[in-house]
């Protein structure tokens, strides 16, 4: 007998272990009384030039430096060659927006080479087309130009040519293939014959980018965002909208029209951290705010740009534009409203027309600063308000809340958003996995009746590692799942949500963790991707309630969960996420609409290391899979893996 019971306790404590919770805990669904729509804004993406995000990043431009505006004119250009070849001078034209080109006097039989290093590099791919192209001007004599593209040893991998030059400024272009992939190429030019020529705007893009659009974006990348099902793209950023200063604050007219007059300016990250210093980090902006439309655009999500409020960033310079002096700012946004909704007869509408956009792009939500606080900011969020409002009313103009996640410059600004009724409050938060597995029930008490929030940067920070992608722990992702259960669970009240930033270069990052990675060819992403995917592609349209014993999962039994149902496709969506180390079992039980159909389909993203985390070109160790289950009855018995988020979609009856 004492044997028997022996063994019945043995066995009991083993399975248990094993199978945590065997019972579980019953997650009981109301299918019918749906809370509130689920905004179709709810997931996005936040977009900012940090890590070389834009050049050396999503803009597939290969050429640094390519007009020669650094402040250092020939950084990313080495001069090689024979002694006495030639002359190299930078001229300044005094063009107002490219103002610089290099002057090169060819020595009679000389040959004269000049060299671009690319963003650490040139990314290449054997078989692959490259379009290059120069402007340039023959003021005396007659030069060859052989152009080519260079393996890391130094070997030719593609060439062309270009000769009979102009006396005038020309652009010139030809077209070659690559023989060799290469992440670190690099592009030679060398020019002979003899006499005088200037060049300038020297470029190279991968004839293949995203929807093949000449001179165009990475396709690598812009296909994992449009993977994620975007709801809206914030852009420019960031503190990149602030400037160090006002006279480096993103503006963006300085960044529409033709490319040539684009006038760059320094990154604000060029200097911002000593230990991550990246002197040659510049926005060119190819990527500008044209192409941030037209992304939006293809992926299917809503625009939300920000701009400058008349503020520099309180962080740096603090510099602030005196109240009576804020009209040019305010018509910035006046403009920037018209270039993407106006007719083509409107001024800014005909630029945008212009450019091969006569319909309108359709924006519905601009923000009016960015990190700021304080009185100043309030003092002037109120003048641009009155205009603003008075000009556009059908324009969402949304507010900020600072830095931090809390404390008294947060509720300051919250108090005076609510006093403003500002439709929308953008929230911060860089924080650690803990703060945010306690904060998922952070919405549960928001006001309602107030402004919705605007979860507009949010990470999970774990400790460093080696790699550049280390930071991007399970751990940090796995806690984010949890708080974005507490989003999705308060969503009459956070209508949007934005992890941040987006990308990160691993040879060239300035600010970590970051969503997706990448080098010169490839790109990953990270358990916080997946995650953000998971929610994005799972997002629902009605939010319905999930509660244990009559509250929100939040925590209990280390298990959160939201529920939402997809009346598209008649299915109900359970977010459920097990943060122990060992399984778990949670048991939906629907009030209202039953499930119906023979199987179930579970997306899981399960990992017992939390230390785990994806690598550029390294197969992926965190990344969801799939699992049907069969219904055998009302109950839904759900297992949960150890350290797992998990979405099951359950069809119910329409
Ligand atoms: O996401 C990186 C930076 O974090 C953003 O530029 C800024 O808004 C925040 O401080």
């Amino acid at each position: 007998m004492k044997l028997k019971l022996l063994s019945f306790l043995i066995c009991f404590f083993v399975i248990g272990q094993f199978t945590g919770n065997a019972q579980g805990k019953s997650l009981i669904i109301n299918t019918k009384a749906i809370i509130a729509p689920i905004q179709p804004t709810m997931w996005g993406l936040f977009f900012e030039d940090i890590n070389f995000a834009a050049d050396g990043g999503i803009y597939a431009e290969l050429v640094k430096n390519r007009s020669f505006e650094f402040y250092k004119p020939l950084m990313g250009w080495k001069n090689i060659g024979e002694e006495y070849a030639g002359q190299l001078q930078i001229v300044n034209s005094q063009n107002e927006n490219n103002p610089r080109f290099v002057q090169l006097q060819i020595n009679d039989g000389k040959e004269f080479s000049l060299e671009n290093e690319g963003f650490r590099g040139m990314g290449v791919v054997a078989g692959e087309n490259y379009d290059f192209s120069i402007l340039a001007r023959q003021t005396n004599g007659n030069t060859t130009l052989k152009i080519e593209l260079l393996d890391s040893a130094g070997v030719a991998i593609g060439n062309s040519e270009l000769k009979n030059f102009s006396g005038e400024w020309k652009k010139y272009e030809t077209k070659f293939s690559c023989s060799k992939t290469q992440a670190k190429a690099s592009l030679r030019l060398t020019f002979s014959g003899k006499g005088i020529i200037e060049i300038d705007l020297v470029s190279l893009f991968p004839e293949h980018t995203w929807k093949n659009r000449k001179n165009g974006l990475r396709a690598d990348l812009v296909q994992k965002l449009a993977d994620m099902k975007p709801g809206f793209l914030r852009f420019p950023g960031g503190c990149i909208v602030e400037g160090h200063e006002l006279e480096t604050r993103y503006q963006w007219k300085k960044t529409v029209g033709n490319v040539d007059e684009r006038k760059l300016i320094v990154n604000r990250w060029n200097t911002e951290f000593s230990y991550r210093n990246a002197p040659d980090y510049f926005q060119s902006y190819g990527l500008g705010f044209y192409e941030y439309f037209l992304l939006c655009e293809d992926i299917g999500a809503s625009p939300l740009p920000i701009l400058n409020c008349g503020m520099a960033c309180e962080f740096n310079s603090s510099e602030l534009v005196p109240l009576d002096k804020l009209d040019p700012y305010i018509q910035d946004i006046l403009d920037l409203i018209e270039f993407a909704n106006g007719a083509p007869t409107t001024k800014w509408g005909k630029l945008r027309a212009d450019m091969g956009h006569p319909t309108p792009f359709n924006l519905k939500m601009v923000g009016v600063g960015n990190e700021q606080w304080g009185t100043q900011y309030i003092d002037r969020l109120k003048i641009f308000l009155k205009v603003l409002r008075e000009k556009h009313p059908e324009i969402s103009f949304v507010g900020g809340s600072g830095p931090f996640s809390d404390g008294q410059d947060f509720d300051y600004l919250w108090s005076q958003m609510r006093e403003l009724n500002v439709p929308l409050v953008d929230e911060h938060y860089y924080k650690s996995p803990e703060w945010f597995l306690k904060n998922a029930s952070r919405y549960d008490n928001y006001d309602r009746k107030g402004p919705k929030v605007f979860a507009g940067e949010y990470a999970a920070h774990d400790k460093e590692g080696k790699d550049s992608e280390s930071r991007n722990t399970w751990k940090s992702a796995l806690a984010e799942a949890a708080l974005m259960t507490g989003l999705e669970r308060n969503a009459d009240v956070v209508y949007m949500a934005s992890y941040a930033p987006l990308f990160g270069n691993v040879n060239a990052w300035q600010w970590r963790p970051d969503l997706i990675w990448f080098d010169n060819l490839k790109s990953v992403g990270t358990p916080n991707y997946y995650v953000q995917k998971l929610f994005s592609t799972n997002k629902g349209t009605d939010l319905v309630s999930a509660l244990v014993d009559g509250k929100p999962l939040a925590g209990q039994d280390s298990l959160y969960a939201s529920a939402c149902i997809d009346a598209a496709t008649s299915e109900l969506i359970v977010k459920m996420v097990n943060v122990a180390k060992k399984p778990n079992v949670l048991n939906l039980q629907m009030d209202g609409k039953q499930a119906a159909g023979k199987e179930l389909t579970l997306q899981i993203i399960a990992n017992s290391n939390l230390g785990a985390y994806n690598k550029v070109g390294n197969p992926e160790e965190v990344a969801p899979v799939e699992r049907k289950q069969k219904i055998t009855g009302k109950r839904i018995v759900v297992n949960l893996d150890a350290s797992s988020l998990t979405v099951a979609r359950i069809p119910i009856r329409k």
